[in-house]
């Protein structure tokens, strides 16, 4: 999308910076690695222009755009120790090339690097940032527990899984447009609802970045195709399949969710017709147009032009239609 180029080059430029290799290298060279892969950089250019929106100069949030970059992509080498991830941005996860302390510590340094980049705003506006960046922080491990609690549990509600992906991703995506709320010093009336849209968007994220987990090209998407089934992941797909096959078919998943074979192949075969038949990969992408939708809603409380909100429109529609 054109309009984000402006961002995308200005953070670039700086990301690069952000992320030298010093001694010792063994801590550094990763940070490098994961950063240089690329990804998408949502969460920083919802940052940047959310403070643009304000008609602020949006280089007043490159530092808090660069602390919500970097916090992801710490979270990202952490999550791939959990989940056993071997791919991540199309190459070798920071684990698998280096090894699992490696990723722990290198991983650390990151979070730590993160807050340091708070540190050049001015008093009032550091407390502000830092005190959401900490809740933030702090909800998104509370997801990612609830994430792994739920690969061994067999009665995860739909609820549940909802409020664990609210925790895991979709508040990160809030609090980046809200520190650009925060940096432009719009009113707490916007920053909220802007929060709430960003929230709402990021549930619809991550039920998207579920269906890709099954659905989409490896090749595109950068991660392993049934890495969530594998894990035995409690999406709402899964969810939504168990409430609307037959018995015989329910069970067949549930007992396909309770095992982790060597060679996973047939699981995955297995699992992804029931997805496709029971009809819940289709209610995954109507759920994923609701919270589209839902996030469009809190749009129109915002004090920014109509030609802004048809942006972040775009935005969210681009988001819903990715592939990658
Ligand atoms: C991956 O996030 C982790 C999730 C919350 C689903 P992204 O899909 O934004 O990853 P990159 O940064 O573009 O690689
Ligand atoms: C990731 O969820 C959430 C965080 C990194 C905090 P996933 O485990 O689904 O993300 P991917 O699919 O590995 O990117
Ligand atoms: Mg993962
Ligand atoms: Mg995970
Ligand atoms: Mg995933």
């Amino acid at each position: 999308m054109e309009f984000l180029s402006k961002y995308q080059t200005a953070l670039q430029e700086r990301l690069v910076d952000t992320v030298l290799v010093k001694e010792p290298k063994q801590l550094y060279e990763p940070i490098q690695y994961i950063v240089s892969l690329g990804g998408k950089r949502l969460r920083p250019i919802l940052t940047l222009m959310t403070c643009d929106f304000f008609e602020v100069d949006f280089h007043k949030a490159m530092n808090a755009a660069l602390a919500v970059e970097l916090f992801h992509n710490f979270s990202l080498i952490h999550d791939d120790i959990m989940d056993r991830a071997p791919m991540r941005r199309g190459e070798e996860t920071v684990h698998e090339k280096w090894d699992l302390n490696t990723g722990i510590l290198s991983g650390d340094a990151m979070l730590i690097l993160a807050y340091q980049l708070f540190e050049s705003y001015e008093p009032t506006m550091f407390q502000e940032l830092a005190k959401l960046f900490s809740k933030t922080a702090l909800e998104v491990c509370e997801g990612q527990q609830y994430d792994v609690d739920f690969e061994t549990r067999d009665d995860v509600s739909l609820s549940e899984y909802i409020h664990m992906i609210d925790c895991k991703t979709a508040v990160l995506l809030g609090a980046a447009m809200k520190m650009g709320a925060i940096v432009a010093e719009a009113s707490e009336s916007c920053s909220n609802h802007l929060y709430d849209f960003g929230r709402n968007l990021g549930i619809a994220f991550q039920l998207q970045d579920d269906y890709l987990d099954v659905f989409g090209n490896s090749e595109s998407f950068g991660k392993q195709i049934g890495g969530d089934i594998i894990s035995n992941k409690k999406t709402f797909m899964y969810l939504t399949a168990i409430e609307k096959s037959s018995a015989s078919e329910a069970e067949t998943l549930q007992h396909l969710f309770s095992i982790s074979p060597k060679d996973p192949s047939d699981k995955i075969e297995t699992v992804t017709r029931i997805l496709v038949a029971s009809g819940a990969a289709e209610a995954t992408q109507n759920e994923i147009e609701r919270y589209t939708q839902k996030a469009f809603k809190c749009l129109d409380r915002v004090a920014i032009s109509s030609e802004k909100k048809d942006s972040l429109r775009l935005f969210g529609d681009w988001l819903m239609q990715r592939t990658v």
